[in-house]
């Protein structure tokens, strides 16, 4: 065998193993949470991009800072053109990795997008449920009102119009909640409307749930929001199983459960800003499911 042959097979070779590894990982694309951005993603994008060479990661750079309280059915439209722009040059599909208030912008992505090739979904610490607590967000956009009295502020129509009043769910006003409420009860089905089957259809075509969060949050309130529980209108946290939506299947979360298709993965010692730059929460509840 000459010098020259054995360049052109190791060449090809080479060729070979990294086609195949770059094959081997199917994109992510990441949605950031409440007055961030792009940026305040990075350190996630490295986690992955060391475990996962070759990987394509997109942080989807849209809304970000202040332009994230714009109202959420605005954000959605502008999210789904870019998730799309992306599945549809993939044959493999793409992973969703969702921080925060991303999570539930990407619940609502799953509902709407019709024949979607989404594999992991990825929610991290994101308030899915429901938020009812006064965090230091909170404290930022009503600075002078209780938690108990912004359901006055979010269930009108004018409250609406802000994203964190969206999926604002105040156990003690159920009824208002359900009638005002035009986004988180509409994707976790609490309340029907044309789309109730269709959604849940288009949400059940992924093919993981990932539930992430833990006790020491310190934003999400309830902290198993972020894992599908609530407060009752006691304040005692009913976990995800024993919800209503769960128990009825409103938008198919018992049907993955039951298909065992959710990974809930509880991370005490982490607090909401850090879920996102966490190496340990990165390979105890991520990793394995970005292949
Ligand atoms: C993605 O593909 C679908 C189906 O072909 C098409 O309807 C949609 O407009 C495409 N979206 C983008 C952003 O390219
Ligand atoms: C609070 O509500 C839950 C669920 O509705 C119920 O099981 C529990 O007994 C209540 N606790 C108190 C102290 O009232
Ligand atoms: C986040 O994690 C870093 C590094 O582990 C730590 O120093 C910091 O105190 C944490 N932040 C909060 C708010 O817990």
């Amino acid at each position: 065998m000459t010098m020259k042959s054995s360049v052109v097979r190791s060449f090809v070779l080479f060729l070979l193993l990294s086609w195949s590894s770059s094959e081997a990982y199917k994109p992510v694309i990441i949605v950031h949470g409440l007055f961030e951005g792009a940026k305040e993603m990075r350190t996630i994008t490295e986690f992955i991009q060391e475990a996962h060479p070759g990987t394509e990661v997109t942080v989807l750079d849209l809304f970000d800072g202040g332009a994230s309280l714009e109202p959420l059915w605005y954000q959605v439209k502008y999210f789904r053109l870019a998730v799309e722009s992306i599945m549809n040059r993939t044959e493999d599909g793409a992973h969703l990795l969702c921080y925060s208030q991303g999570g539930v912008i990407c619940r609502a992505l799953l509902s709407v997008m019709p024949k979607h090739n989404i594999h992991s979904f990825i929610a991290l610490s994101s308030p899915l449920a429901g938020q009812y607590g006064g965090t230091e967000y909170l404290k930022k956009i009503f600075p002078d009102t209780l938690k108990k009295e912004v359901y006055k502020l979010c269930y009108i129509k004018l409250g609406q119009e802000l994203s964190i009043c969206q999926y604002w769910n105040d156990p003690h006003h159920r009824h208002q909640y359900l009638k005002h409420s035009n986004f988180l009860a509409l994707i976790n089905g609490e309340k029907e409307h044309t789309f109730t089957k269709v959604w849940r259809e288009n949400f059940l075509r992924i093919k993981k749930l990932v539930l992430i969060g833990g006790p020491d949050d310190g934003v999400i309130t309830p902290w198993q929001s972020s894992l599908f529980g609530f407060f009752s209108s006691n304040e005692t946290v009913v976990e995800m199983r024993n919800q209503q939506f769960y128990m009825n299947d409103a938008f198919g979360l018992k049907t993955l459960d039951l298909r065992g298709d959710v990974s809930v993965c509880k991370q005490p010692g982490v607090h909401h800003t850090n879920f996102s730059r966490s190496v340990s929460v990165f390979n105890n509840c991520i990793r394995d499911w970005l292949t």
